[in-house]
């Protein structure tokens, strides 16, 4: 079936969530609609589905408009949705949540509903037993129940908010095969995501969505670049390399040594001006993260001397590192950066300075409320940490940084992080260099090193490289250096060609 929605809107209070929406998905294809968190995808494909009304514009299946009040009115248009948060499903069998839909007009046995189940069941290599309860399934095989059961109702149009969220890999590549299957029998599919990758492996056509509208279309073969483009605007560049135009040396460090039990990083000699960003790059444990901390006063040196801002602050705590804008956000950000339990607005008054004996709840919410908002968590002010998925822990832990920072020590800032949310991290990170903080971060990602670092330092079980630009150096090159291949032999000679880092 064709499905056209025509010039959309919808607001909520004052969030435009659809602005004049335009699109067409043909019989047959598969179209994907992409966008940040917020985007409005959810709004388009509820008003598709008769969960919202539209506040203005047009939907026509087949040429016809049709006006849809209900999700009950959808699917008798033939249109079924699954929902990016499942409904609670009752406890009741696989079997009677199949018939549910058609309870009172069931024009057949059970018996018969069982064969269909089966005979449908079987054409999407779905193993699921009519008999099992529904609460004892996973989240992928409740997707593929409820796929079955739309169909069974008579769905032609079929949309899918974000399905391959908390389902396993190889239930992805049922869901897949399923919905091109869908697709091959002349449906129309609708993929809602967030993540580029599915959408790119998956979509015959790519509908972007940015703060609610419709910014673009794109048909394979994709040009990854040019998607991450129309989903966060031209003007996140995050590849930039945007030291902050003044030369304020931020960071001084003059023949630093450290060590633990096992490492000794000698004699490390370095100056970062404003705004630069510096990637520590070496496998786990080859000294990187036990440099990361004696920049910020987390691990005592052994010698040699630390300025920031000018300050010496050598051989003092992180408090006092603290005191001089230096912040710290660990690789493990439940353990010891957020505070399981704590919901979020608990968070921006723990972050506060105290200013006075009493707590002001109110300002803390009405914080919250507002940097949730403009580093896109998706979570509410009364949401614990726990609650939160890996990437908005992460924005959470961004937002909740002093506006005042001259040096943010990072470790691992996106590991387990999907792209969209990699790409927006970065994106503030780079927005707070060009305001003059710099940043030091251990990354075990090559890529992640080499896109966003002005200079990088490769660590060898001990061994240092002098900072090296990034521009000069590939993945090749780094990689060999992170596995202890084309060092230096003799005191004195040259990593590579390219270590002439300015200040080195
Ligand atoms: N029921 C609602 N009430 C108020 N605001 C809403 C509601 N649903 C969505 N929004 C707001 O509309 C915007 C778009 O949300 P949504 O369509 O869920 O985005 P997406 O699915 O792309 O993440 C967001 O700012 C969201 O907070
Ligand atoms: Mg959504």
């Amino acid at each position: 079936m064709n499905v056209e929605l025509k010039d959309i809107y919808k607001t909520f209070g004052a969030v435009r969530a659809n602005v004049a929406i335009n699109l067409t998905i043909p019989a047959g294809t598969i179209q994907g609609i992409l966008g940040e968190n917020g985007a409005g995808k959810s709004t388009l494909m509820k008003i598709l589905s008769g969960f919202f009304r539209a506040d203005k514009g047009q939907i026509l299946l087949e040429g016809q408009p049709v006006i849809i009040q209900s999700p009950a009115d959808a699917i008798k248009h033939g249109i079924g949705m699954l929902h990016q948060d499942p409904l609670d499903f009752p406890p009741m069998r696989v079997i009677d949540d199949f018939i549910l839909g058609r309870k009172g007009n069931l024009p057949m046995g059970q018996a018969e509903a069982v064969q269909d189940f089966k005979k449908l069941a079987e054409q999407f290599s779905f193993s699921l037993d009519p008999e099992t309860y529904v609460d004892s399934l996973t989240v992928g095989e409740r997707q593929q129940l409820e796929i079955l059961r739309l169909i069974w109702l008579g769905a032609r149009v079929l949309i899918f908010d974000e399905p391959t969220t908390g389902i396993s890999a190889a239930q992805k590549e049922k869901l897949f095969a399923a919905l091109r299957l869908l697709a091959s029998q002349g449906k129309a599919v609708l993929f809602v995501s967030h993540k580029l990758e599915d959408v790119e492996g998956l979509c015959s056509s790519v509908a972007v969505l940015r703060q609610g509208v419709l910014v673009g279309e794109a048909k394979p073969p994709y040009v990854t670049k040019q998607l991450v483009e129309m989903m966060f605007g031209k003007a996140i560049s995050v590849g930039a390399r945007n030291p902050c135009g003044v030369e304020k040396e931020i960071v001084s460090l003059s023949k630093l040594s450290v060590e633990d039990y096992r490492l000794k990083v000698r004699d490390v000699s370095l100056t970062v001006h404003c705004g630069e960003v510096i990637g520590l790059a070496g496998m786990e444990g080859s000294g990187q993260g036990l440099f990361l901390r004696a920049v910020g006063g987390m691990t005592r040196t052994v010698g040699g001397k630390i300025l920031i801002d000018g300050r010496d602050l050598t051989g003092r705590s992180y408090q006092t590192f603290k005191a001089h804008d230096v912040a710290f956000l660990p690789a493990a950000r439940l353990e010891e950066g957020l505070v399981p339990g704590l919901n979020l607005t608990e968070h921006f008054i723990l972050a506060e300075e105290p200013k006075g004996f009493f707590i002001n709840w109110e300002k803390g919410r009405l914080l919250a409320q507002r940097r949730i908002s403009e580093f896109n968590v998706r979570g509410t002010p009364a949401n614990t940490v726990e609650s939160l998925s890996g990437g908005n822990q992460q924005r959470a832990l961004l937002a909740l940084l002093r506006e005042q920072l001259d040096l943010l020590l990072l470790e691992h800032p996106t590991r387990g992080l999907d792209i969209e949310s990699t790409i927006y991290i970065w994106s503030k990170l780079k927005l707070r260099c060009k305001q003059g903080m710099s940043i030091f971060f251990v990354s075990s990602d090559l890529e992640e090193i080499l896109q966003y670092s002005d200079r990088v330092m490769v660590f060898f079980s001990g061994k240092v490289t002098p900072p090296i630009e990034a521009a000069t150096l590939t993945t090749e090159k780094l990689g060999e250096l992170i596995g202890g291949k084309g060092w230096p032999t003799k005191p004195g000679e040259q990593v590579s060609e390219s270590t002439s880092g300015k200040g080195a």
